[in-house]
């Protein structure tokens, strides 16, 4: 490919790189994958206001999430199995975003451990919590992530059971990989991906293999999660998590005004609206359909963060015209990820950034605080 100039020419790139069965993990949404795609579709909807002869020079995408500087209101959204989309990707991710001065969210799920990231990189970056039954594993979890300075805790609420995704079913996606002829054949036919694969330890499930009691090897994320996450997770719980941590806690997973509501009562510092980039409930609105009403019922009283189908700047400009003080990206950074390492996830900052930069403008803001509702013709 000649040039890479907007996030699908990432993804094209990483499935020619990427094993099929790690691509098609990245690109799977629950079920029918109807809310994977109204995330991104529901965009398409919001228009904006072109304005014209307006002084815009000395731009600014400079921002706060959660009180912390950030280069523009991006974070990268916590995924599992990132160092399956290529060697050492929570490493190689979470290095591109120090670089480009935005968060970058580690998951529980992720290959690379806590430590490992940590010790590569010279910056914090954030932790994302799932809340297993044994309370004392969750616990270190917390106590290791504070441990490896991270400085702050997104602690996910919208899976505690998996939502099913068919193309994992099919591809019989495990951890580390299967090798059964089918997975032999997907791997060899990606010799560059077998070469990094070959050159690193980090193999398998980075926190969890050697740290929770009992679990020397996981060999299905599935039966795993069913097992160890706990489907009895309430509010109630948020208030020994937020103790053990101490830091500023995110909560992510909110896709209603009623729960919106609710979180205001744990404390937490932000919110993330978001479906868990449709891959749990299936049949869900779309984040971007949820922010307004979410901003209505308690923008005032907490900081609103989005994530889902994010694939543009201008995506991004969009949540923040309709409240978002900062959004994430999932897919479009592990698209650069398996494309072309951490080149690529810089690339796909650097797209984001860019279609950003020049949609304000032509909206008339030189300044991302100053972008609002304003920017936008329906609303
Ligand atoms: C491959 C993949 C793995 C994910 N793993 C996690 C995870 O471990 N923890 C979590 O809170 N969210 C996880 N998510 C959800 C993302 O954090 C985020 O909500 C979603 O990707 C945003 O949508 P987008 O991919 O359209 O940008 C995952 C998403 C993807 C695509």
């Amino acid at each position: 490919m000649a040039q890479v100039l907007e996030i699908a020419d990432l993804k094209k790139l990483a499935q020619r790189r990427v094993p099929k069965m790690f691509f098609d993990y990245a690109d799977s949404g629950s079920w029918t994958e109807g809310t994977y795609h109204a995330n991104e579709s529901d965009f398409q909807k919001i228009k904006f206001r072109q304005r014209v002869a307006v002084d815009m020079t000395d731009r600014s995408l400079a921002s706060q999430m959660v009180g912390q500087d950030v280069s523009m209101p991006v974070a990268i959204a916590p995924t599992g199995l990132t160092g399956m989309q290529r060697a050492d990707g929570e490493i190689l991710a979470a290095q591109a975003c120090e670089e480009a001065g935005v968060p970058f969210t580690l998951s529980t799920m992720s290959v690379c451990s806590i430590e490992a990231v940590a010790e590569k990189t010279t910056k914090p970056f954030w932790f994302q919590l799932y809340v297993m039954r044994d309370k004392d594993f969750a616990g270190r979890l917390i106590d290791r992530a504070k441990a490896a300075g991270c400085s702050a805790l997104v602690l996910t609420l919208d899976l505690q059971i998996l939502g099913q995704r068919h193309k994992d079913l099919r591809n019989g996606l495990s951890t580390p990989p299967k090798f059964t002829p089918h997975h032999i054949w997907q791997m060899a036919t990606r010799p560059g991906w077998c070469l990094g694969m070959l050159g690193t330890k980090n193999r398998t499930f980075g926190n969890i293999v050697g740290h929770a009691q009992g679990v020397e090897d996981l060999s299905s994320l599935s039966s795993w999660t069913a097992e160890q996450f706990d489907p009895k997770l309430s509010w109630d719980d948020i208030a020994w998590i937020k103790e053990r941590w101490g830091g500023k806690l995110i909560l992510k997973g909110i896709l209603d005004p009623e729960d919106a509501k609710m979180s205001l009562k744990t404390g937490a510092d932000a919110i993330i609206v978001s479906n868990h980039g449709g891959r749990q409930l299936d049949g869900a609105i779309s984040s971007i359909e949820a922010l307004p009403e979410i901003v209505e019922a308690v923008g005032d009283k907490v900081e609103i963060h989005m994530d889902g189908g994010i694939r543009s700047g201008q995506d991004v400009l969009k949540a923040v015209a309709l409240g978002a003080k900062g959004t994430y990206i999932g897919r479009p950074f592990l698209y650069g990820l398996g494309a072309m390492g951490k080149k690529g996830v810089t690339k796909s900052l650097e797209i984001i950034r860019n279609e950003m930069d020049i949609t304000m403008a032509l909206c008339g803001k030189r300044d991302i605080k100053d972008v609002d509702q304003s920017i936008l013709k329906r609303y």
